[in-house]
């Protein structure tokens, strides 16, 4: 398992050149971040730090803080202890600057039912200073409502919401969009759409996206690393991998054989190092192009194959075990 130094990569933390120069910094630095209501303790010593462009999972289950440290983090509610900064400001000390580069979906998005999306959209824009009709039509076009865009919000799927509340929450040209649950009652094709969509607007308008979810089959399809976060602690970060890269990677393998002795000169064979596991299985280090090798070979020397086995957990399995299943806390 990654540490957390590594999944986060320090290297995206202040760096600063030998010439002084200012490289990059994280959109987002939760610092040390504790909330406390009455004697409860909600987020426990927070701290995560969101490299610039990437889609950021915030992963737990029902219970775990999600929605309190999003609220801290737009400022809907104060911290306890600690330190959010946006972009380099602070949340607290220096609101207006920070909350100019955040555009968020926290609740459901307000929006007139009555009027098209896109009056929906001038509505709003007009307590924005400086948005033009053509960054509303650039926006438009980001989201992917098409004509629909014209029609009456009332008629309006789940997804198409969303898709507005979106639209609505980047008009701003904001550097960072935070989306609470954004898959919730979405169906599988609608959380599909939300996904491309979500990554494409990452590329093309250069967003950092935080988004959050219970559920860690959606953070894998959606996001480039996810936290993952239980009873208001941090307790993991890591890298995913996308899609293409599947089954790239080196897994244990338990191949159920006739003939041991056998089994372990076919693989030497063939270069890899297989050792015995138990009277009637061998074990080996291999990715799914080797496993499938292996199987031919095996067969061709006559060692019958009875049933092979990956050891070692998914991501799901260490993501249930970490946070003890779906249950409530
Ligand atoms: N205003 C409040 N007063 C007391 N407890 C609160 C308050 N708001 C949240 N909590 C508690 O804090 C914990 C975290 O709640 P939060 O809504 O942040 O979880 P979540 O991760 O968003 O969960 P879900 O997946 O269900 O949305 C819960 O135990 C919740 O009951
Ligand atoms: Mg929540």
């Amino acid at each position: 398992m990654l540490s957390f130094e590594d999944a986060v990569g320090y290297n995206v933390n202040y760096v600063i050149s030998e010439g002084g120069c200012f490289i990059s910094q994280p959109i987002v630095q939760l610092q040390n971040v504790t909330k406390r209501i009455g004697k409860k303790t909600i987020i426990n010593d927070l701290s995560l730090d969101l490299p610039v462009g990437e889609v950021f999972g915030f992963l737990g289950p029902n219970g775990a803080g999600k929605t309190t440290t999003i609220r801290m983090m737009v400022g809907l509610m104060s911290l306890t202890g600690g330190e959010i900064k946006i972009d380099g400001y602070s949340i607290t000390k220096q609101y207006q600057k920070a909350i100019r580069n955040v555009g968020a979906i926290v609740e459901n998005p307000e929006m007139y039912k009555y009027l098209s999306g896109y009056q929906n959209l001038i509505h709003f824009a007009r307590m924005i200073p400086d948005i033009s009709d053509e960054r509303i039509e650039e926006v438009v076009k980001l989201v992917g409502l098409g004509s629909r865009i014209h029609d009456k919000v009332r008629t309006y799927s789940l997804g198409m919401r969303q898709r507005l509340g979106v639209a609505q929450a980047i008009l701003h040209r904001p550097k960072l969009l935070i989306l609470d649950e954004p898959t919730n009652g979405l169906d599988p094709a609608g959380i599909r759409e939300l996904r491309d969509y979500l990554r494409q607007l990452a590329k093309d308008e250069g967003i950092s996206i935080f988004v959050s979810s219970h559920l860690l089959a959606e953070m894998e399809l959606m996001c480039d690393r996810v936290a993952i976060i239980q009873n208001g602690k941090l307790i993991d970060v890591r890298g995913i991998k996308q899609q293409g890269d599947d089954g790239a990677e080196s897994r244990r393998f338990v191949f159920e054989v006739g003939n041991v002795v056998e089994a372990i000169t076919v693989a030497a064979q063939l270069g890899q190092k297989a050792e015995a596991d138990g009277q009637s299985a061998i074990a080996i280090e291999a990715d799914r192009e080797l496993v499938a090798k292996l199987n031919a070979a095996f067969v061709e020397a006559g060692v019958s194959v009875y049933g092979i086995r990956a050891q070692g957990k998914s991501l799901e399995d260490q993501f249930l075990e970490m946070t003890g299943g779906e249950q409530i806390v």
